[in-house]
């Protein structure tokens, strides 16, 4: 994988576990330049623990450009991001979009009763941020540029426990290909990358740790993924090695999705 000489934006580091920094830490080992943005901390947060946790991780990579706050809810933000980044790299090759949240609240009730303004919250987090960062992106992508997300499975069919946020990675994907078609007569392409479970912090507010165990048990290969697979996919659905893909979900979960019936788990469960 080449990277040399390409610069990008890698949202939605949070710390060490994000699926972000495992894409991120591939692109700049392959020598490609990154610009980072976290989590803004709170006014009364002396100790800046949302910067700290990235600026930790980014301080020790010459590839890592620039670290800067960014709530993708607010416009303005969203703006002050890509302005920076014009300002620091002229046109970008590269964007990441490794964000979404919902309510615990919202995460952990049924779906028949998730509230209106958890909806509402989850949506524009999770599916509505890719739409703002890449219109933000627009002017100043090169073709042959790339965007990628993150989805989950969990979109495509109901997984009880995912809840709120299966709508959002349906929402998501379909985003995906919209944009796809956006984006396509400028050259760049729109992607998402589909993981098995990985423990992260929002992968462990939706539910990560029994989706482990099924996925070791049901998945063709069976095995889960590791952070640095999906690293090496992101990396991939970034780069020029995947030039002709778009509109595409792809998925990095051992075959996961593939499975129509519980396969060797219902071996297991038979012999017992
Ligand atoms: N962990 C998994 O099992 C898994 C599987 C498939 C897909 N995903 C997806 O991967 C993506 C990254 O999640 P992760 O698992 O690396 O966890 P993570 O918690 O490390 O990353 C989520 C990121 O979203 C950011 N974020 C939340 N609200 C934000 C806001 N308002 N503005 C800016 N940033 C905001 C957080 O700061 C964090 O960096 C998410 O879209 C998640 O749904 C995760």
């Amino acid at each position: 994988m080449q990277f040399n000489g390409k610069k990008g934006l890698v949202l939605g580091v949070a710390n060490d576990h994000s699926i972000a920094w495992a894409i991120a830490k591939q692109i700049m080992e392959a020598g490609g330049e990154c610009g980072f943005t976290h989590l803004p901390d709170r006014e009364d947060d002396e100790r800046q623990r949302n910067r700290r946790r990235v600026s930790q991780l980014t301080d020790k990579y010459e590839n890592a450009k620039f670290l800067i706050p960014m709530d993708a809810q607010k416009d303005d933000d969203i703006q002050r991001v890509f302005d920076h980044t014009a300002e620091q790299f002229g046109k970008i090759d590269f964007l990441l979009h490794s964000i979404a949240f919902a309510d615990r609240n919202d995460l952990s009730r049924e779906t028949v009763f998730t509230s209106r303004d958890g909806f509402k919250l989850a949506m524009d987090v999770s599916v509505y941020t890719l739409i703002a960062c890449t219109a933000a992106a627009k002017p100043i992508m090169n073709p042959g540029g790339a965007i990628a997300t993150m989805t989950y499975f969990g979109g495509e069919k109901c997984v009880p426990g995912y809840n709120v946020m299966g709508i959002c990675k349906a929402a998501l994907e379909a985003t995906v290909r919209y944009l796809a078609y956006d984006m396509g007569p400028q050259g760049v392409r729109v992607n998402a990358l589909s993981a098995g479970p990985i423990r992260t912090l929002a992968g462990r507010a939706a539910g990560v740790e029994e989706m482990l165990t099924l996925y070791e048990h049901m998945a063709p290969l069976g095995r889960n993924v590791s952070h640095d697979e999906v690293g090496r996919t992101g990396a991939f659905l970034l780069g020029d090695n995947s030039e002709g893909i778009s509109g595409e979900i792809l998925h990095v979960d051992g075959g996961y999705h593939a499975m129509g019936s519980p396969g060797r788990l219902l071996d297991k469960l038979q012999t017992k």
